[in-house]
């Protein structure tokens, strides 16, 4: 069941809300706008697909760093994934268990690596000098440090290369000719570093979930290597990537309990505690970017739809060619034909898209005003969308707001102003 659906009034609702309706009530568009019982409900999909297994939910914070959502996911039971010591601090502040949250990257810096050890959050290893890193962290923290060994297990995980991250060419995780390398490194800290685990990140997107059964049967071999070593390692962390139904065609796609049934044998033969690391299968397909549009215009070969968002405030489709599905939150009116139209912001460049080829209702008229106001989402926003929008040709950023359990919506971010912009000069 999707939270964002036409009804038969025609119009576009997000659980029982008319999207119109809100467009009309807030002050600024575009903007944001989530379901929080749908967040609810990816967490709960997520828990129970991991029943009998002893596990974290490492919800991977690049994907949505929106405060009110990080302590909705927190209460919920989430733990976070961080890839930056800003994220570690957002994490805490949301009242995050930081031994329930995993350090990820590789180039962690060692201010943050710092933090990290203080806090007691799980590290994973990227490489030697990651490794050194860690280690000065821990002397300076004085802590002993929970790391696991970010393992290549080079399967193709079969998605766009810019998402591919588990192959041979990434630039993530240690090579893995040099694993005894790092063992006896790891060895030879045995005040500094405990090893706990191994982890691996193939990719995002992931659409097949034999790929991840595939790293998991490679992972448990590394994991029975370093154990026969005398290493007491407990944690396989597959990390995440569970891709999402952007296409909107009714194309069944696996879930969260398909993924974990994949590996469940595996993790339980081994007597692991798995850890997983989703964002966008946590958040995604929770929110709806809201537009109105600006204009309707052709220029002889091409219908282009313009609205007020742009790849400023939504940038996969320009940056990954990434399709994400688009609709009018109103009914067709009935002197309509369908045309086909890339959807495009008045940013300044031909990058700037959010959908291209996309066939939409068109006015009979050239130039009738019918769709001039009109409300347009851009759906399955809310993974990479908002915590990768910029302020290019100073589109500050849009506000959000979620659509709460009983109904009701809220803001839970500001839009950023053009004060806000001047801020940053002040005093100088
Ligand atoms: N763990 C690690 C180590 C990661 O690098 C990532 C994402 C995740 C977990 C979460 O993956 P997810 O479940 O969200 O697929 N900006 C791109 C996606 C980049 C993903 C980066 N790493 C996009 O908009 O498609």
């Amino acid at each position: 069941q999707h939270c964002f659906t036409k009804k038969d009034d025609g119009y576009l609702y997000c659980e029982g809300l008319k999207v119109q309706e809100v467009m009309e009530a807030v002050e600024r568009r575009p903007f944001y706008l989530y379901s929080k019982p749908q967040i609810t409900r990816n967490v709960e999909a997520y828990k129970d697909a991991l029943e009998g297994l002893n596990s974290i939910i490492g919800y991977a914070i690049k994907a949505n760093n929106n405060f009110p959502i990080l302590q909705h996911l927190k209460n919920l039971g989430c733990g976070a994934v961080l890839v930056s010591g800003n994220e570690l601090r957002l994490a805490i502040r949301a009242g995050f268990d930081p031994t329930r949250c995993i350090f990820n990257g590789n180039g962690k810096l060692l201010d943050d690596l710092v933090l990290a050890a203080q806090e007691g959050v799980f590290v994973n290893i990227d490489s030697e000098f990651d490794l050194d890193n860690i280690v000065s962290a821990a002397k300076i923290a004085g802590k002993k440090v929970n790391v696991l060994l970010r393992i290549n297990p080079d399967v193709d995980p079969q998605v766009h290369p810019y998402v591919a991250t588990g192959n041979k060419n990434s630039k993530f995780g240690i090579r893995n000719e040099k694993l005894q390398w790092f063992l006896d490194a790891v060895k030879s800290y045995p005040d500094e570093l405990k090893l706990v685990g191994a982890h691996c990140h193939l990719g995002s997107t992931i659409t097949k979930v034999d790929i991840f059964r595939d790293a998991a049967s490679i992972m448990v071999k590394f994991i029975d290597e370093i154990r026969a070593q005398g290493f007491d390692i407990n944690y396989l962390n597959i990390g995440g990537g569970l891709g999402i139904d952007y296409y909107h065609t009714g194309t069944i796609l696996p879930t969260p309990r398909d993924l974990i049934d994949t590996v469940r044998e595996l993790v339980l033969s081994r007597n692991l505690n798995l850890i997983i690391e989703p964002g966008r299968s946590l958040i995604a397909n929770t929110c709806c970017f809201v537009n109105r549009v600006t204009g309707v215009k052709t220029n002889g070969t091409k219908n282009f739809i313009v609205i007020d968002g742009s790849m400023a405030e939504l940038i996969r489709p320009s940056l990954y060619d990434a399709y994400q599905h688009i609709e009018l939150v109103s009914p067709t009116p009935q002197d309509s034909a369908v045309s086909t139209f890339d959807v495009v912001g008045p940013v300044c460049e031909s990058a700037d898209f959010l959908g291209k080829n996309r066939d939409l209702p068109s006015p009979a008229k050239a130039h009738s005003s019918i769709f001039f106001g009109s409300g347009l989402v851009v759906h399955d926003a809310g993974a990479y969308c908002m915590s990768m929008a910029s302020t290019y040709n100073l589109k500050m950023r849009p506000p959000e707001y979620w659509v709460d359990e009983d109904g009701s919506v809220a803001k839970i971010r500001h839009g950023e102003t053009f004060e806000d912009h001047m801020r940053y000069f002040e005093g100088l």
